[in-house]
């Protein structure tokens, strides 16, 4: 079981920007890493994630994807299994992202599969959580996100290795974020479910802040309560702010 109190996790994650010039930044970061006692991943487009599993092969840095499908394999045109990834050289792939929640209709029971079959792929999954605008003025954040942490993240995730990350919708890719009391509010109640979920096991699962984290709000944000690392969008796409930001760990 996974108790102890986990290591930060600095998590970028490139979205659907990136092509094969674009592993030179990667290539940086590894190299710029310094002493830090986080664990620094990037989360490239699926066709990057080989050739960046090479590039880091000699480095610390852990190479992840950003969905995968919840069936092992088949006739699903289009889509990369969690095997496949793992084949590829990711150690962890991102679940749930808000952009696949309205972009690809994904809801928790969904979400909570791709979390099971990442597993059986031995893949460390970040299962992403959070609340859109209206539902923050409408007063549900907290009922909103606990609701998906329930929902999507299926019981076997007991004695493994995963993460969860608070985005909150507005606040991505907006240069818009919560104030510090208000991501420690929802750090805590993502931290009462999980150790309501998993007994002790949940107090050892990084809950990663994302949304509009950037090198000059990095040490507030990585700082406050129950906050244990970021998923990065567009600054970890430049190596100079992704670093600036494991820097503030
Ligand atoms: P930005 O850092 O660009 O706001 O994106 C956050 C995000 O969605 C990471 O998954």
């Amino acid at each position: 079981m996974y108790v102890s109190r986990p290591q930060p996790l600095i998590a970028g994650n490139w979205k659907m920007n990136g092509v094969g010039a674009s592993l030179g930044e990667a290539y940086m970061i590894a190299g710029g890493l310094g002493d830090t006692t986080a664990r620094v991943a990037i989360c490239p487009p699926a066709t990057l994630v080989q050739r960046l599993a090479e590039v880091l092969a000699d480095s610390a840095v852990l190479v992840g994807g950003q969905d995968c499908h919840a069936e092992e394999a088949g006739a699903f045109t289009g889509d990369v299994s969690a095997a496949q990834l793992a084949d590829a050289g990711a150690a962890l792939v991102i679940l749930g992202h808000s952009e696949r929640r309205a972009g690809h209709g994904e809801t928790d029971e969904l979400v909570a599969r791709k979390v099971s079959a990442a597993l059986r792929a031995g893949l460390e999954p970040i299962i992403c959580v959070g609340e859109t605008l209206d539902q923050r003025k409408g007063g549900q954040a907290l009922a909103v996100v606990t609701g998906q942490v329930r929902g999507s993240l299926p019981a076997e995730l007991a004695d493994k290795r995963f993460s969860v990350a608070y985005e909150p919708v507005w606040a991505i890719g907006t240069g818009l974020t919560p104030t510090t009391p208000e991501i420690e509010e929802v750090h805590r109640a993502i931290r009462a479910t999980l150790t309501s979920m998993f007994g002790a096991a949940g107090s050892g699962v990084a809950i990663l802040y994302g949304g509009s984290v950037k090198p000059s709000n990095a040490a507030e944000i990585l700082h406050a309560d129950e906050v244990g690392g970021a998923l990065v969008g567009g600054a970890s796409l430049k190596a100079a702010d992704f670093l600036g930001i494991i820097q503030a760990v």
